[in-house]
């Protein structure tokens, strides 16, 4: 005979797990129903609608027209911009127009913030991002994603000039990333833990898969551009030349840092892009690249430096700085600093370390 109870405790189970959704969950992890909860759980909310879109438009771009390939502009980063870019880019300013709750948006596709005065009495936000990470995927049908980041306005920006956004990466108060993957998932901290939303299409609601992600201590991944090799200072091809000639090290780069950062973040190892001849700030920008992922793995407990100082630490100079990146497992990013920290020490003291 079938064991009915046990049939009713799976059932319970999964109906629970079908209710936490990311709406609800924001609620319970800040454990208030105070403005400043609510507004983060619009916000999120907010940011949910802008994964599905973007998802949505995603799954069907080679079908439809216009969602392939380049505009033929240059954004202020000097990148070629594809379409996906610049409707990834319009679909999170959508879903903030008129919701009263984010004054300006500052991404990586605008030279300048852009603001929405009618929300300002009411939501001082202002959401940080990366419409497309990984554009270069985008043609080729591989993983992408979106990073977001929410700071506090602070002052009035009378002159138009966001310059309270350089600040560090402290005084962000919610940071995560969505993956378009086999499926959308979106992952997030409000400084209290990291937790991961897979998007169930049938029900077109992001719904907790995992809660509290730890990175692990220590795992074998390394994810780095090697291409570049040529380009590194000494001390990041001493690393690579260690990883090189140790059993116990896996390569792994798609091209996309979400897609990176999220095995990292799962299994472990570490993703670096360091400072190259030709960029000696490195690619990544600080307020909605780096700034954000740091502020994650903290969370999970892991680390991200540029090699000198903690990413969460570093003052961004304007709004679309670089900073060499060094994230992962608290002993990968500590093993990496070692090679640079020795190579430092032997340029002050004129030594030469055996190797
Ligand atoms: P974006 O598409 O937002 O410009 O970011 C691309 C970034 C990042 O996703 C990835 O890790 C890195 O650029 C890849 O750069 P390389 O092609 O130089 O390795
Ligand atoms: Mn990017
Ligand atoms: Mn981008």
């Amino acid at each position: 005979m079938a064991d009915t109870s046990s049939q009713s405790v799976a059932h319970d189970r999964t109906l629970d797990r079908d209710c936490t959704t990311l709406s609800r969950h924001v609620l319970q992890e800040l454990q208030s129903f105070s403005m400043e909860a609510q507004d983060l759980s619009a916000i999120m909310n907010r940011i949910a609608l802008a994964a599905k879109l973007i998802s949505r438009r995603m799954s069907r771009a080679g079908l439809v027209e216009g969602a392939l390939g380049f505009t033929g502009n240059v954004n202020v980063q000097g990148e070629s911009v594809k379409k996906m870019d610049v409707y990834a880019n319009d679909v999170f300013i959508s879903v903030f127009k008129q919701s009263g709750l984010v004054c300006r948006l500052a991404s990586e596709e605008m030279e300048k913030p852009y603001y929405i005065p009618e929300n300002c009495p009411i939501g001082r936000y202002t959401l940080l991002y990366d419409p497309i990470d990984g554009s270069s995927n985008i043609d080729v049908n591989l993983n992408l994603g979106s990073i977001f980041s929410i700071r506090k306005q602070e002052g009035n920006d009378i002159d138009g000039e966001a310059r309270d956004l350089l600040q560090n990466g402290r005084k962000q108060i919610a940071a995560g990333y969505i993956l378009y993957g086999p499926s959308t998932m979106l992952v997030y901290s409000i400084g209290t833990g990291v937790h991961s939303f897979v998007l169930d299409p049938s029900l077109g609601e992001f719904i907790l898969s995992s809660a509290n992600i730890q990175v692990p201590e220590h795992g074998p991944v390394y994810s780095t551009n090697e291409g570049n090799f040529w380009q590194w200072e000494e001390s990041i091809r001493d690393y690579i030349r260690y990883v090189h000639r140790h059993e116990g090290y896996t390569a792994r780069y798609s091209g996309a840092l979400v897609g990176d950062f999220h095995r990292i973040l799962f299994q472990g190892g570490v993703f670096l892009y360091p400072g190259t001849l030709r960029k000696p700030e490195g690619k990544l920008r600080l307020l909605y690249e780096s700034a954000p992922l740091a502020f994650l793995m903290e969370q999970a407990g892991g680390a991200a430096s540029t090699g000198d100082a903690e990413i969460l630490d570093v003052l961004p100079e304007k709004l679309h700085s670089r900073a060499p990146l060094i994230i992962g497992s608290k002993e990968d990013v500590a093993l990496v600093k070692s090679f640079i920290q020795d190579r430092a020490r032997e340029s002050r003291e004129g030594l030469q370390i055996a190797r």
